[in-house]
């Protein structure tokens, strides 16, 4: 990766994101559904799914290892993951039904039991989710919109970077992969804004404890601190 350099533009965005005055909207873009499926597909939708699919109630009984997959694609990872680590739970959401149908028929054919999986927004899943359920979220090359117009549309900006940081554990991880420079360079300047914002409010918070909890010091202590 190249050198970073800061811009004014970036202090100024770094300030927003602060600030949460991000213009970002909380819509589904990209590839969903393909035209038509044939009737395998439209099988495996209705009859495969349902054993397989990740539902409000599955959410809280899955454990508490948990890794959320957000845009699996055709689902290589998460299948990956989930062979190799069977005492980990595993979610994935994909909204693109080719990709979603492709792991739906492996996850089936290899009989795996610790992969649930949803067609959903993934942003939707995690407004629905408890804070700090997830052990890991990945995040594997996401949609790079690389035209400036379309920005707003990345899956990675402050808005999300908040609901993602309330659904990890504390020792929780959040994996991300792109091959995209000028996304890299976003993401990195959001993650900065955002950790700024929370060390501020930290302070802040911790100043306001320490003053609600200042009493006069007892005479023992005074006693003691002579
Ligand atoms: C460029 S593809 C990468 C797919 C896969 N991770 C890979 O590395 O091959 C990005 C994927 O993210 C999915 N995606 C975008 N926004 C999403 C969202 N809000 N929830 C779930 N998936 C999303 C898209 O449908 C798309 O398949």
């Amino acid at each position: 990766m190249g050198k970073i350099r800061f811009s004014r533009k970036t202090f100024i965005r770094t300030f927003l994101v602060m600030k949460n005055d991000s213009p970002y909207v909380s819509k589904l873009y990209g590839r969903k559904k393909s035209r038509s499926l044939n009737t395998h597909s439209q099988y495996i939708l209705k009859n495969i799914l349902p054993k397989y699919k990740l539902d409000d109630e599955s959410i809280l009984t899955i454990g508490d290892n948990i890794e959320f997959e957000i845009g699996f694609g055709y689902g290589e990872h998460l299948l990956w993951q989930a062979l190799n680590n069977k005492n980990k739970m595993f979610i994935g959401a994909e909204p693109f039904i080719s990709g979603a149908i492709n792991l739906i028929k492996e996850v089936n054919q290899k009989q795996i039991k610790n992969i649930r999986i949803s067609t959903e927004d993934a942003i939707n899943i995690l407004d629905s989710m408890a804070d700090y359920c997830l052990s890991s979220i990945y995040i594997l090359f996401p949609d790079p919109w690389p035209k400036r117009r379309h920005h707003k549309r990345r899956l990675i900006n402050p808005n999300n970077i908040d609901k993602f940081h309330r659904v990890l554990k504390k020792s929780g991880k959040i994996l991300i992969a792109s091959d995209h420079k000028g996304y890299i360079h976003s993401i990195i300047i959001d993650l900065i804004g955002y950790v700024r914002k929370v060390l501020i409010l930290q302070k802040s918070h911790t100043r306001q404890h320490i003053q609600n909890t200042k009493r006069k010091p007892s005479k023992m202590t005074k006693t003691q601190s002579i």
